[in-house]
């Protein structure tokens, strides 16, 4: 008897440690995960913020539209680490895909520089071949952005960055063991500053999670530990060599994957489809958040639809009642404010008006397989849902697949 209830309080114990230890790491990631989406944010306000400087001066166009679509690449990456943080299960993996190193590396540098302080100087070298690597963009970008951070905090007021990208084999073992990795060809990037470099004392203790220097509000602690977990999981690692009052060299050692060669780079699908020409069809987007609503309207006006807007379900359920026959497609946000869902406001439609297609929208989680995203009666559990936040190309492709599709 004593030694069953032994048993079942340390069950509980152990049940309750385990707890606290998934919870600690989830901690962790949500942190480390809101660190990494500040820093895409400070990218993008950087960006736009420029764009804006220049808008007034014909000249400056070229370089308007390339602060734009760096502000544009950076709100990417920032939805892709959103899905990774609603859908934990596939933080697990890796999102692996074919980019030229080159482009990618100077790419980044690119848009983190238009954040630095003017007295930084921000120099690149890539001494690798012109080589297509498999790797997860979103997190070997966010790494050399938490380096170039860091780097560009530690200088006062002027100062030079310079990042050296290459490419090394390690073919004896204690030429791989001084820099800490196995045997093997490695993508070796490394950010060096000249900057008030890190006491020999704290060097053992900075790429522990919440380990910062930095005031409150200045630095969660998280940037190293991050690019440190990618980097090991990938069984690659970061190197921190350091002296105060010279500076800093952090390197990133990642394992090279090369992707089969002529594997196209950066693909891009729209460039593969072609465009099929169609008749205006006409939409009625219901959002109840004004801005997603103008967006979404203009992506569908370039597209060449004809848009009606409506604020919420029991606005577009008047819109309906006076001028159902002239509108082919409802595009409709799930949750909204009021009584009714996207997806009562579709059953609703389909019962009123069956030749009316429908497609909804969301921010939350498509792998989670919630009701919200299934449906659950079945009229509207056929209903193809795009996820939030959705690029112009998706939102068109799905409107066109709509308006193709015959009545039902
Ligand atoms: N290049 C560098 N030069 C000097 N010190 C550095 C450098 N990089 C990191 N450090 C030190 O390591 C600590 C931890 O860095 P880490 O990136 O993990 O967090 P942080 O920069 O303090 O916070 P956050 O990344 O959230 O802004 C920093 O607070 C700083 O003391
Ligand atoms: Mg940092």
């Amino acid at each position: 008897m004593g030694v069953g209830q032994d048993i079942t309080l340390y069950r509980e114990q152990e049940r309750r440690l385990r707890q606290a230890q998934t919870m600690e790491s989830v901690g962790q990631l949500t942190g480390g995960i809101a660190h990494d989406f500040n820093n895409i944010l400070t990218v993008i306000s950087a960006n736009l913020e420029l764009a804006v400087l220049g808008v007034d001066n014909a000249e400056e166009v070229p370089a308007i539209k390339e602060l734009l679509s760096d502000a544009t690449s950076a709100a990417t990456d920032g939805a892709y680490l959103t899905s990774q943080l609603l859908s934990f299960a596939s933080l697990q993996s890796f999102k692996l895909d074919s980019f030229n190193l080159q482009t990618l590396v100077s790419g980044i540098i690119r848009k983190a520089s238009a954040t630095f302080p003017s007295g930084i100087k921000c120099s690149v070298s890539i001494e690798s071949d012109d080589i297509t690597v498999m790797v997860d963009r979103v997190r070997l970008e966010s790494s050399i952005l938490n380096l170039l951070t860091n780097a560009s905090a530690a200088i006062e007021k002027r100062g030079r960055i310079s990042v050296l990208c290459q490419t090394k084999q390690f073919r004896k073992s204690e030429e791989a063991a001084d820099h800490g990795v196995p045997v093997g060809e490695y993508i070796v990037i490394s950010v060096s500053d000249d900057g008030c470099g890190i006491s020999e004392s704290l060097l053992d203790q900075i790429k522990d999670p919440f380990f910062t220097t930095k005031g409150v509000g200045e630095g969660t602690g998280l940037g190293l530990s991050m690019v440190d977990s990618f980097a090991t999981k990938l069984g690659g690692g970061l190197r921190i060599q350091s002296t105060v009052g010279l500076g800093t060299i952090a390197t990133i050692l990642i394992p090279l994957v090369r992707s089969q060669a002529g594997t196209p780079v950066e693909k891009t699908n729209a460039q593969q489809r072609t465009s099929v020409p169609r008749e205006a069809k006409t939409v009625l987007v219901v959002e109840d958040e004004a801005r997603i609503r103008k967006i979404t309207v203009r992506y569908l006006v370039a597209g060449g639809f004809r848009c009606i807007e409506a604020g919420g379900a029991a606005q577009a359920l008047e819109i309906l009642a006076a001028e159902a026959e002239g509108i082919d497609i409802l595009f409709s946000d799930i949750r909204m404010p009021g009584d009714m869902t996207g997806r009562d406001l579709a059953a609703e439609v389909a019962r009123l008006y069956p030749r009316i297609k429908t497609g909804l929208t969301t921010g939350y989680d498509q792998a989670t397989r919630s009701p919200e995203m299934t449906g659950t009666d079945a009229d509207t559990a056929n209903i193809p849902v795009l996820r939030k936040p959705y690029s112009r190309k998706d939102l068109i492709e799905l409107l066109a697949e709509l308006g193709r599709s015959e009545p039902a």
